[in-house]
């Protein structure tokens, strides 16, 4: 590898590039509507976090970030660029935050005070739609108090001022599938914590985050139209009493509405945590539909004319979902939920969306340092027989969520399946030659077998990630040196 030539060396003395950080936002035209991205690290190689933020944050001018746990990476790389953060409270962690006031005051120290003076942050958010239905309740008693022991933990750091607590909580915990947004209520079985959650936010003047799965929606709504979605033309919209509804959007939102109305709260803010559409995966999961929806979000919010219920008011804040696909998130609600990216995995633009940088094109991550250019494939001329388990060997491990009905290599048929599976596994396992074994029948090629849209990737390259940084700063601190020097 020769990084310095993949990889021009970034501004030298940390107060300059402040300085150029600073000024980038405020030249930039600000977002029509208060809109920011999602950025979650389950990934097998991601990009590095210096690279998501130099290389797409800033470039895209994207305005805010909601962090799906506290990366100390992300935080890092986040310093001083002006930013806004949302910072992520795992589900892992309610249990143990709930337990203990400590536990809270170490959380927010580590994870937040310690970046305060160098990030705008403005919400906590505390578990990940820890209220979902596949969850049942196994979260749901301690969301609250870990809200509550964060909140403590904020006040004491005399932080409280600055953020917010949010509590996470997906549409499903007041929108049954089959009815109207007039109908909606807070399911009976969460309903005790509701009230306390909903107390808990009321007392703080906090709003309420709703996460929204609106592919998941239209999967499960056979009888409603793609364009429903998609915020398009309706020849038929959707009546509630002498309300119509032309999107899924407006119906959501008017759905928990009238959920907080019925549990007295009808004045709550509400921002929207996560809203989005998966490029691949399944059926209808296409880059082209993924545009349309998102294109269709930003330039509804940037109309601000609000819902039915709360016309002229729009959230406070809109996540898109996501900023980046993830080959290790949960896909218990299908293959789609690892392409929500409107960047593939490694920084790449899929399609064209405003995140704040207004009609231009959106910029790809520059330099991404990826592993050499090798891929594993079934190797043809050996005993077939044992070739599916191997498959299944593969798919258990890697990532096959591209093979799926309605994916991008779901057509490659056989045995092209089998390579596909078989380099994923071994690109997850960083090209070693034990990662494209599988029993003698792997063979190892230097020539892409990409067909079509079925790309074969090749994964990024994160050996270097941190032994890279140490070296790089002792150059710097080498080339300011002899700077100072030659000036004196
Ligand atoms: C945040 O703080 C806790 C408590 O100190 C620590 O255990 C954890 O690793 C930190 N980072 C994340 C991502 O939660
Ligand atoms: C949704 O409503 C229908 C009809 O009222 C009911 O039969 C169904 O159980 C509800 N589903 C959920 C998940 O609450
Ligand atoms: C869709 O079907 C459900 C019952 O499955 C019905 O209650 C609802 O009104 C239908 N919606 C539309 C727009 O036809
Ligand atoms: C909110 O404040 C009221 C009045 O101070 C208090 O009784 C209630 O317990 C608080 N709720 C929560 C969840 O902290
Ligand atoms: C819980 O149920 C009671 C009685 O049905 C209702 O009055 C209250 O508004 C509900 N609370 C929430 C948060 O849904
Ligand atoms: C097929 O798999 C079985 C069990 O894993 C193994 O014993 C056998 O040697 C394999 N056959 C070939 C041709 O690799
Ligand atoms: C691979 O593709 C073939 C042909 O389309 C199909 O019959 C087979 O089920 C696929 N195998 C797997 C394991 O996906």
């Amino acid at each position: 590898m020769r990084p310095s030539h993949r990889h021009p060396p970034p501004p030298l003395a940390p107060g300059v590039l402040l300085v150029v950080v600073l000024l980038l936002p405020s030249s930039a035209l600000p977002p029509a509507a208060a809109v920011g991205v999602n950025w979650g690290f389950s990934a097998s190689h991601p990009l590095p976090a210096t690279q998501v933020v130099r290389g797409l944050l800033l470039p895209n001018s994207v305005p805010r970030v909601r962090l799906s746990a506290a990366s100390s990476d992300a935080l890092a790389a986040l310093e001083g660029t002006g930013v806004a953060v949302t910072v992520g409270v795992p589900n892992e962690l309610l249990r143990p935050l709930a337990a203990s006031r400590k536990a809270a005051a170490a959380w927010v120290h580590d994870n937040v005070t310690r970046y305060s003076s160098g990030i705008r942050f403005e919400y906590i958010a505390v578990g990940d739609e820890s209220f979902l239905l596949s969850h049942m309740q196994q979260y749901q008693s301690f969301v609250v108090s870990a809200a509550a022991n964060i909140q403590r933990a904020l006040n004491d750091a005399k932080l409280s001022s600055k953020m917010k607590v949010v509590i996470p909580c997906s549409s499903d915990a007041y929108q049954n599938t089959s009815t109207l947004p007039s109908k909606a209520y807070f399911r009976p079985e969460v309903n005790e914590t509701m009230a306390e959650l909903l107390s808990f936010l009321a007392n703080h003047s906090s709003p309420f985050m709703v996460e929204l799965n609106p592919f998941l929606s239209f999967q499960h709504k056979k009888n409603l139209s793609l364009d429903y979605y998609l915020f398009q033309l309706l020849s038929h919209p959707i009546s509630d009493g002498h309300i119509k509804y032309d999107n899924y959007f407006d119906a959501s939102i008017d759905a928990l509405i009238t959920a907080l109305t019925k549990a007295g709260f009808s004045n709550m803010d509400i921002i929207v945590g996560r809203a989005g559409w998966p490029s691949d995966g399944a059926v209808n999961a296409t880059p082209a539909i993924a545009q349309s929806f998102m294109t269709g979000l930003v330039n509804h919010l940037a109309r601000k004319s609000g819902t039915p219920l709360r016309p002229k008011v729009i959230p406070i804040e809109t996540y898109l979902f996501s900023l980046l696909d993830e080959d290790q998130r949960s896909i218990a609600s299908g293959s789609y939920e690892r392409h929500h990216g409107i960047f593939t995995f490694d920084g790449q633009a899929k399609y064209h969306v405003n995140l704040g940088q207004g009609s231009k094109a959106l910029k790809n991550a520059p330099d991404v340092d990826y592993l050499p250019s090798k891929w594993c494939v079934l190797d043809n001329n050996r005993d077939m027989s044992n070739v599916s388990s191997s498959f299944s060997v593969a798919c258990s491990n890697a990532d096959c969520t591209a093979l799926s009905p309605g994916g991008s290599c779901s057509g490659i048929g056989w045995p092209g399946n089998v390579s596909y599976a078989f380099n994923n596994y071994y690109q997850q396992h960083d090209q070693s030659e034990e990662g494209c074994n599988f029993n003698g029948l792997g063979l190892i090629t230097t020539v892409d077998p990409s067909v079509g849209n079925c790309l074969f990737t090749l994964a990024i390259d994160t050996s270097t990630a941190s032994s890279f940084h140490p070296i790089l700063a002792m150059l710097q601190i080498l080339v300011l040196c002899f700077c100072t020097y030659s000036l004196v």
